[in-house]
């Protein structure tokens, strides 16, 4: 597999899911727009969004990190295809248990959704001093507003659990976050500046 958009076509075909599209653009906007240069993500999958980023410009590093092997491998292979394994270091492991030392401009956190806070807890700590966390599938396809659009018991207590991160986000003192109805539901979290005024943004729920 060669170009970007075989592979967006090849994690449709497998079900292999991807950032939505006004999803992603919304990101790459954010690098180009604040001179992003080191990017941290937690759930590569098969390497689409880490791709899209270090495709930005070539000064834009990106690590990123996927627990199951198979698509890890994936990865390891499109993002060789496409000539980016100087700029993208793939990580096989848990992002809940791994360390990463480094600093990022941007952390992006797209692995399981029922440790959403953990995630962030753990990260928090990996910013650099204008660095922002942004969380996708705020919406959970619809359900995280409407809960009533599944019966399955997982999938409730996910939806459950992404509420909590919602109420989570917009209730932390130490950061402030824009939430975005974009693609699945995004959110930009930034480290509060004192002197600043509390923008919440745009809010859906
Ligand atoms: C929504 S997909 C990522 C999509 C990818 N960011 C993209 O848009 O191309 C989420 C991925 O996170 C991985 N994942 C789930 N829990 C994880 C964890 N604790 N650590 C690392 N990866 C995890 C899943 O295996 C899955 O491939």
């Amino acid at each position: 597999m060669e170009e970007i958009s075989e592979i967006k076509e090849y994690a449709k075909e497998h079900s292999v899911p991807i950032m939505m599209d006004d999803g992603i653009e919304f990101i790459c906007n954010y690098i180009r727009e604040n001179n992003v240069q080191t990017v941290l993500e937690l759930g590569t999958a098969i390497g689409y969004s880490a791709m899209r980023f270090a495709n930005i410009r070539d000064d834009i590093f990106v690590s990123t990190i996927e627990i199951d092997i198979e698509r890890y491998q994936q990865a390891v292979r499109n993002i060789h295809d496409n000539n980016l394994m100087d700029r993208i270091t793939i990580y096989l492991g848990n992002a809940l248990s791994y360390t990463f030392k480094e600093k990022f401009d941007l952390i992006f956190i797209d692995a399981a959704k029922s440790q959403y806070i953990n995630y962030f807890e753990k990260y928090k700590n990996n910013l650099t001093e204008n660095g922002v966390i942004i969380s996708d599938n705020l919406f959970f396809h619809g359900m995280v507003e409407n809960i009533n659009l599944t019966h399955n018991y997982s999938t409730i207590k996910l939806i459950r659990k992404l509420r909590k991160y919602i109420d989570f986000l917009k209730s932390n003192q130490e950061f402030e976050t824009t939430f975005y109805t974009l693609g699945d539901g995004i959110s930009v979290s930034k480290r509060h500046h004192p002197n600043s005024a509390n923008n919440k943004g745009e809010t859906f729920l």
